[in-house]
């Protein structure tokens, strides 16, 4: 099991990530009554969002408890706990893949993106998301792994840089390639310290905090936190928001 996607942490940070499902879902081109394949759906975001179409979905995660978490909310789902380097899909069977933040994250994400367009029919579309390497999110790994005196967990991904995604969308076999430039938003409250609301919203962050914790060097790690996200807070309205830009990249299957 992996904890970083425990679903009783991830709940939020599946709230957080919710727009870019709905971003892929919209560059997959998925149409009323299709099937959409969400590979690492975590807890569903990207099949929730073909429901709301009026399509169909079928959803794969390695993590057994985003799957329960995934079963749970979309009861009219079929789930699966598989890898995304081996689909349990037959080829051509889907109209549509996607994989929001999910196959950057395989051992070999060029396998999990080559499943993606193996399950697809000829004609469907697949959409990938990815993180980039320049995020707030990222600098706080790399931060507060440091003061762990670790590795950041994670990162860099394969294709979080550059345009490196979309040559890999066109290696994979992909037809008439877009790449959409894309932010996710997180509004803070200007009243609390910021380190301790995004350790709340994401589970990653949360996992390296609850570490530190452990070993009484939290309090260091979040001041240096605070610090580096009020630097990188834009406000609007006196609201602090923090914007993580991200791609999503689609293509057809011949
Ligand atoms: C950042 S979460 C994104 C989940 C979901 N797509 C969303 O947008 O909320 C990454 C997900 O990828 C899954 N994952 C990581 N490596 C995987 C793999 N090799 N095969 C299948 N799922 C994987 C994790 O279990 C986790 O649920």
């Amino acid at each position: 099991m992996n904890q970083r996607w425990s679903p009783a942490r991830y709940e939020r940070t599946a709230d957080y990530l919710f727009p870019a499902s709905q971003a892929a879902v919209e560059a997959a081109d998925l149409r009323c009554g299709e099937v959409l394949l969400d590979s690492a759906t975590g807890t569903g975001n990207a099949a929730a969002v073909a429901l709301d179409r009026g399509a169909r979905a079928i959803g794969v995660d390695s993590a057994p408890e985003q799957i329960d978490g995934a079963r749970e909310r979309l009861p009219g789902v079929t789930f699966a706990v598989a890898d995304a380097e081996d689909l349990p899909v037959p080829t051509s069977s889907v109209d549509a893949a996607v994989s929001v933040f999910g196959i950057i994250f395989a051992d070999n994400p060029i396998r999990a993106l080559d499943e993606l367009v193996r399950c697809v029919r000829p004609g469907g579309s697949v959409a990938f998301t990815t993180l980039s390497a320049d995020g707030w999110p990222n600098h706080a790994r790399t931060l507060l792994a440091a003061e762990l005196g670790a590795p950041a967990p994670g990162f860099p991904t394969l294709w979080s840089a550059g345009d490196a995604a979309e040559r890999a969308a066109a290696d994979a076999g992909l037809a008439a390639i877009q790449v959409r430039s894309r932010e996710l938003r997180l509004s803070l409250d200007a009243g609390r310290g910021f380190a301790d609301q995004v350790t709340e919203r994401l589970s990653a962050l949360a996992a390296l905090r609850a570490q530190l914790e452990a070993r009484g060097g939290w309090v260091r790690a979040s001041t240096r936190l605070d610090e580096y996200l009020a630097e990188c807070a834009q406000f609007e309205s006196s609201t602090p928001v923090l914007v993580d830009p991200y791609l999503v990249v689609s293509g057809r299957k011949p």
